[in-house]
């Protein structure tokens, strides 16, 4: 039986577009989705190859990182996504890069900070990660967010674009 959002998806001519990110070996790829979105509206990241962003946290991450620039720190587990999209000229939406922020164990990625940084691809595929596939060039991610030693390297989104309680 078709559920209630295939039947209105097929009524109105649309048709429902899996992110692609779903496809991924890594599981946030699926489960980023039914985690707390802190992103009021899609905003341009202009860091992030400047597509529209929203930001996403786990169970673990999501009371401290909704204090924002009051953060003290994310326990180890906790996790930030941000899944990433653009409009091209031809009016097609696409999604593009799944950008990832884990905090791990304290000592095992003194580099980083604890971060371990992963970027999943529009197809699915991964770019890389800290400790793991391309770690070298995952650098760059924290060589920018350890600026922000204050926050947990955290960065956060302008206020304006934040969910407002
Ligand atoms: C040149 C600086 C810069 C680089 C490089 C960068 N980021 Fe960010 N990142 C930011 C800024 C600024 C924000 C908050 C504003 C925004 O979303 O654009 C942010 C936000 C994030 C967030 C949401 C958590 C937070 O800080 O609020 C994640 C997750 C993230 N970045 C992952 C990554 C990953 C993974 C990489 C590398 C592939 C990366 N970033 C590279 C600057 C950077």
């Amino acid at each position: 039986m078709e559920s209630m959002n295939e039947q209105a998806a097929m009524e109105s001519d649309s048709a429902i577009v899996r992110a692609s990110w779903s496809g991924s070996d890594r599981s946030e790829g699926r489960e980023f989705a039914g985690w707390t979105n802190f992103a009021a509206t899609p905003y341009i990241s202009f860091t992030h190859g400047e597509r529209f962003a929203t930001n996403h946290a786990n169970a673990i991450a999501a009371e401290q990182y909704g204090m924002f620039e009051q953060v003290d720190a994310i326990p180890a587990g906790g996790i930030i996504a941000k899944p990433t999209f653009s409009i091209n000229a031809s009016g097609e939406a696409l999604w593009e890069t799944l950008f990832l922020m884990e905090k791990a164990e304290a000592g095992m990625s003194p580099d980083t900070n604890d971060w371990i940084y992963t970027a999943i691809m529009p197809d699915g595929s991964l770019m890389g990660r800290t400790l793991g596939e391309n770690s070298d060039g995952m650098y760059f991610c924290a060589a920018c967010h350890m600026g922000a030693s204050d926050t947990d390297d955290l960065l956060f989104m302008e206020p304006e674009y934040r969910v407002q309680n």
